[in-house]
């Protein structure tokens, strides 16, 4: 603990009470400053620091109350007393305002000094224990609303960056959408979202296994109509019934989904428990994520029409290399279609059946680099022969290679003639090893060679090509292929369409 007293400032032009003054408290233990007027007592405090001040008021230069206005400018916590020997209301309202805290009548007892200076001394005291407290729960909440700010950007850019990522990676339009809809339902709290295609001026809602599709409301289509038109996100925080929505809906938002300004499709959602409620913060999220969403269905779409286009290219090849030998027209065509049903009763996804559809329509492209000679030879194969046409799996994967992203379909290609036990080409891959796509495509493959007509051969029988196929199971071809092809074939699926 500091047992320095404090330092008094004396402020008075009369020299024998500064005198006095001095050495009593001097006496006592307090440093002590005199000063004779008010412009000596500032010079003073330009310099030293002080805990208190007794002045005159009555004085030349500076009076005693600008002394005391000029000490609460500079530091508020050092107290003032003032001393005069004519006390007016004029002058007591004057030393009031200046923050004086007391008030000697002259003449003044010294020990009546020392009292009031004890006494304002713990005021002051108090004052700047009560200023440092109020500083430091100021302090503390600006703390905690610092705190509350960080944390909710925080959660901010998390939901930012969960939408982000989850329009970045995506597969198809359908996919977009359903995502559209997970996250509008996680992130917003909402108990219901929906997503509209805007088709010939009307909404057409696309089915979705989250959003149940029990048609939709008058009011909502008006609603989705007019964000269609004014493309502009809606937010209706509480239905109180102005708008016409279902009752069950407590609050409401309608978002469109722009493509270079025009609305094509509109994203709702709904809260329909009560106790929470849209806010200004939630519209934000689902423009940004429509947004997002809008922009990967553009990107889908401008792959979409690339994957297209080159599909369209290079299957053309294919049917130029059909068209050379009468016997394999619509070769690939219905091979396709075979696997596509037969990779459907085996479950595949539809990101599955589409890589069907494309490795399927082009699995035989290779054959463009084999010559005519050999490719539209009349009779069986020499074994040099065979070897050279066996190539054509491994062409057609390095074509379809040089495309990046058709990775899954290039290795579909080039094992379409593996064999399950490991006996097949180019790699003599095994069970498993072979990818499923590749071993589906490898039944239809040979079914329907073996059942139509080639240039060294007839078509052969129905029930003989059932029996190859038969043979095949667990050594040419996946037992669990073969089981599907064989109940497809029962049912009349594969007859249907070939
Ligand atoms: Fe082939």
């Amino acid at each position: 603990m500091n047992n320095e007293k404090e330092k008094i400032l004396f402020v008075d032009d009369d020299e024998s009470i500064l005198d006095i003054a001095s050495e009593y408290f001097q006496h006592k233990g307090y440093p002590v400053i005199t000063a004779k007027n008010g412009l000596e007592a500032v010079k003073i405090l330009e310099n030293e620091k002080i805990d208190c001040c007794f002045t005159d008021i009555n004085m030349p230069g500076m009076d005693g109350l600008e002394l005391a206005e000029y000490i609460r400018k500079i530091d508020n916590t050092i107290p003032v007393i003032i001393m005069t020997g004519y006390p007016s209301l004029d002058n007591t309202i004057r030393t009031l305002k200046n923050g004086v805290v007391d008030f000697l009548i002259k003449p003044i007892k010294l020990n009546h000094m020392e009292v009031c200076l004890k006494r304002v001394l713990r005021e002051q005291l108090l004052f700047v224990e009560n200023i440092i407290l109020k500083k430091e729960v100021k302090g503390k909440e600006q703390l905690k609303r610092l705190n509350r700010e960080l944390l909710y950007k925080v959660e901010e850019l998390n939901i930012l960056n969960k939408i982000m990522s989850d329009f970045t990676i995506t597969s198809s339009s359908s996919d977009i959408f359903k995502r559209l809809i997970d996250t509008t339902i996680k992130i917003m709290h909402a108990d219901e979202a929906r997503v509209y295609i805007i088709n010939n001026a009307a909404p057409f809602e696309i089915t979705t296994s989250v959003s149940n599709s029990a048609g939709t409301d008058k009011a909502i289509e008006k609603l989705i109509m007019e964000t269609v038109s004014n493309a502009m996100p809606l937010l209706i925080s509480e239905n109180k019934g102005a708008c016409g929505l279902p009752e069950d809906i407590l609050s409401f938002m309608v978002v469109p989904l722009e493509i270079r300004g025009k609305v094509f499709g509109i994203l709702t959602a709904s809260i329909k428990k009560s106790g929470i409620h849209f806010i200004e913060k939630d519209l934000y999220y689902l423009s940004f994520m429509t947004n997002k969403a809008a922009y990967a269905i553009e990107n889908l779409a401008l792959y979409e029409n690339i994957y297209e286009n080159l599909f369209s290219t290079l299957y053309a090849f294919v049917k130029t290399i059909e068209a050379r030998d009468p016997y394999t027209q619509q070769h690939s065509n219905r091979v396709t279609k075979i696997a596509i049903v037969i990779g459907k009763e085996m479950g595949c996804t539809s990101e599955e059946l589409d890589i069907l559809n494309f490795a399927g329509h082009l699995h035989d492209i290779g054959k463009i680099g084999i010559r005519d000679v050999i490719l539209l030879k009349p009779d069986a194969y020499t074994e040099e022969e065979r070897n050279i046409i066996k190539k054509h799996s491994i062409i057609g994967a390095n074509i379809i290679g040089q495309i990046w992203l058709l990775e899954s379909e290039k290795e579909i290609i080039k094992s379409h003639h593996e064999c399950f036990d490991g006996t097949g080409y180019p790699d003599g891959l095994k069970k498993e090893e072979i990818p499923l796509l590749a071993r589906i495509l490898s039944v239809a493959d040979v079914y329907d060679a073996i059942s139509s007509d080639r240039a060294y051969r007839k078509k052969m029988e129905k029930n003989k090509t059932i029996k190859i196929i038969k043979e095949g199971r667990g050594t040419q071809f996946d037992p669990d292929v073969v089981d599907a092809f064989l109940k497809l074939h029962d049912d009349g699926v594969i007859e249907k369409i070939t």
